[in-house]
């Protein structure tokens, strides 16, 4: 696609993700989002090949249309230790403020070096001047740096879509003196909340090298750079259409039944077992309710070959195990836990159906779940949002009902409180959340991402002699 000047800073987009999409673009979601702005600008997508015996450097095309879709290669043992390893043993926990869960083994982080190393370099080969760069989450920290220190000038966005660790976890992190350097390597360092934005900016204040400026700007090494919220939207119109058309499976469950549903990856940030203990506490405080409220959670297993998955895993089970055997009866079991994908058709009719959506992570990025949940409602008959204080959603989500998902009892609480919401009520808080988040949608997101990236100044030379 030849470069135009219509397209911000006049060429094309480079984005990196460690999933890359290889077939048909699913719509609505992220990648959904990251394709129609590629379709837009014209350029590449690059991500992570299948695990091959041994790595090549460069990248293969696995796609061509409005812009092309490469991957790089991994060895097995690159996807044990970079993506297993730092990425998904180290980085995750530290950033969900999982410290306890940390499996550091230094052989990791080089791996995780070599790949940061190998994809740098690739995309040095094919930049061109005025290319935006734009770099997706924790799995690629250091390119980055790398990239400059391949003496590449162009603009560089990171979004970071988990949380960031505050202040004092973040030490655990061996590599900890390395952060503001690869932080600011980038020209924008973009973060789902202010929280998140907080914590980056009291670690790179205790750092002597880096300067604090105003409105989100930081000087090091003689450049700018900006740390600044970019919460994360999803295709509003589309889900809502979606759930509109789907047509929700046979839950056998009874007639008038109340229906409370929890949709996540089998992540321990996400709460679930802190979830079924609060339902748990729900049912032991209101054995009268009537008919029996039925709670289903979707949780196909992810990262399933790392101990700390397999561990929640075996837990979940057990913990759902024990609760329907204390409280189910002939003709009714509380809690249906489907440890399986479900089609995100099937999931936009089964949130318009629920009539509570249980969204309590101890820890995230943001949740989309949540969102979708307000997309998919019927706005004359909606159900209720309960949201988790520490899903990053709850700074543009406060009409929803909050809970300390560490609290069972505060949390059953609000369980009761939703299922006995009366219509008005549901309506005004569902009004004022539907409103954001058709406002503040994925096309929002990325257009404010890139916007701000466009416009960044570009690195000066001295900078790059320096790194
Ligand atoms: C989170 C991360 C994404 C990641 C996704 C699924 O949302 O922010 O980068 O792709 O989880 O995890 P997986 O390890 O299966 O890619």
């Amino acid at each position: 696609m030849p470069d135009g000047d219509d397209k911000p800073g006049g060429g094309r987009l480079i984005v990196l993700s460690n999933r890359i999409p290889r077939g048909n673009i699913p719509s609505g979601g992220l990648v959904h989002a990251i394709h129609e702005a590629l379709t837009q600008f014209g350029g590449l997508w690059i991500g992570a090949a299948e695990p091959t015996p041994v790595a090549e450097p460069g990248l293969t095309t696995i796609g061509d249309d409005a812009y092309e879709r490469r991957t790089f290669a991994l060895s097995e043992e690159e996807h044990r230790r970079y993506y297993l390893g730092y990425a998904n043993s180290v980085l995750w926990p530290l950033f969900h403020h999982r410290s306890d869960l940390l499996d550091i083994d230094e052989g990791d982080f080089d791996h995780y070096a070599t790949v940061n190393k190998r994809v740098a370099r690739a995309i040095a080969a094919i930049a061109k001047p005025n290319d935006l760069i734009w770099v997706q989450d924790y799995h690629f920290l250091m390119v980055a740096h790398e990239l400059r220190a391949l003496g590449v000038s162009n603009r560089i966005g990171l979004f970071l879509h988990i949380p960031f660790p505050n202040p004092s976890d973040v030490m655990a992190l061996p590599q900890v003196a390395m952060l503001p350097a690869w932080i600011a390597a980038h020209d924008i360092f973009g973060l789902q909340t202010q929280r998140d934005v907080s914590s980056v900016r009291e670690m790179l204040r205790a750092d002597a090298k880096t300067e604090q400026l105003d409105d989100g700007f930081f000087r090091r090494a003689g450049r700018e750079f900006c740390v600044r919220a970019f919460p994360i939207g999803i295709d509003a119109q589309a889900f809502a259409d979606a759930a509109e058309r789907a047509t929700v499976p046979r839950l056998t469950i009874e007639k008038r039944a109340p229906l409370l549903l929890g949709v996540d990856r089998l992540d321990y940030s996400k709460g679930l077992v802190h979830r079924f203990e609060a339902f748990a506490h729900y049912l032991e405080n209101r054995p009268d309710h009537y008919p029996r409220p039925t709670f289903l959670q979707i949780a196909p297993t992810s990262r399933g070959d790392v101990t700390a998955y397999q561990e929640i895993r075996e837990e979940l089970e057990q913990t759902a195990g024990a609760i329907n055997a204390q409280y189910a009866d002939l003709d009714w079991t509380p809690i249906r836990y489907v440890n399986r994908h479900v089609d995100r058709d099937v999931i936009a009719g089964l949130y318009r159906r629920a009539d509570v959506a249980l969204v309590t992570p101890l820890a995230d990025g943001m949740n989309l779940v949540a969102k979708e949940f307000v997309a998919a409602q019927d706005p004359d008959d909606p159900g209720v949002l309960i949201l988790s204080h520490f899903a990053g959603a709850v700074e543009q989500m406060k009409e929803a009902l909050l809970v300390n998902p560490f609290d069972p009892a505060g949390f059953a609480h609000t369980i009761a409180d939703a299922l006995n919401m009366d219509i008005r009520e549901r309506r005004r808080r569902h009004d004022a959340l539907r409103e954001g988040v058709f406002r503040q949608d994925i096309g929002w997101w990325t257009q404010r991402f890139l916007d701000r990236l466009s416009a960044a100044p570009r690195p000066i030379d001295d900078y790059l002699k320096a790194i």
